[in-house]
């Protein structure tokens, strides 16, 4: 494998092969994901393709949209007791189910990916980071409205019309639906999702209006 590396302070890195390849549909050898999960990656890729050309964004913006949407779950078969060791120290506690996220990342970078905006996307799809790019906004949404998701038909359509044109919107309302599910099912909130919701879903500090019960005053 040639050593890739990170590029140089404000220049861009060239895109790596895999990223390339990634964007066009081709999943690493390393992946591991059966053939309905594989239909899932391309619905979410062709998905962020979709946005991307509707925002008319540059090539390169184009290709990293399209290659977050093919790496994002690549290894999303695979068992959580593999994953669990390869991720970060910081991020063991997660639930097995988003290992995945984390895991695909370090691999990318091993590999020779050092788009940071890019493996944040890829690690943090489920979680959500305060400090995700818009490639990582557009993934974050796409896994939720891509039209292979069976339930609440109309509300994922009305999610894909709306994001290119609403994205600061749609994501709140994405970031508010995926921590309603998991207080729902009385999971525990990583600090990074509560952060990522203060952030860029809730409203303002006084845009709801003081002295209303809620905040006890
Ligand atoms: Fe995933
Ligand atoms: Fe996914």
């Amino acid at each position: 494998m040639p050593l890739t590396l990170p590029p140089k302070p404000g220049k861009p890195a060239p895109l790596h092969p895999m990223v390339e390849r990634a964007a066009g549909g081709e999943l690493p050898d390393w992946a591991v994901a059966g053939p309905r999960r594989r239909e899932h990656i391309e619905r979410v890729r062709r998905l962020l393709e979709r946005w991307a050309e509707e925002l008319q964004l540059p090539e390169r913006e184009c290709i990293r949209w399209c290659a977050a949407g093919t790496l994002h779950d690549a290894l999303r078969d695979a068992p959580p007791r593999e994953l669990r060791p390869r991720v970060p120290p910081s991020l063991r506690h997660l639930p097995g189910k988003v290992l995945h996220g984390p895991a695909a990342a370090v691999r990318l970078r091993r590999e020779g990916v050092h788009d940071p905006g890019l493996l944040r996307a890829v690690a943090y799809h489920t979680v959500g980071h305060p400090r995700l790019d818009a490639a990582g906004h557009a993934l974050f949404v796409a896994d939720v409205a891509e039209p292979g998701r069976r339930d609440r038909v109309e509300w994922r359509r009305d999610l894909r019309d709306r994001f290119p044109h609403r994205s600061a919107e749609v994501l709140a309302e994405v970031i508010r639906a995926r921590l309603t599910w998991q207080l729902e099912a009385g999971q525990r909130l990583d600090p990074r999702s509560v952060r990522f919701w203060n952030d860029r879903g809730a409203p303002e500090v006084g845009a709801q209006g003081a002295g209303s019960p809620e905040t006890g005053s």
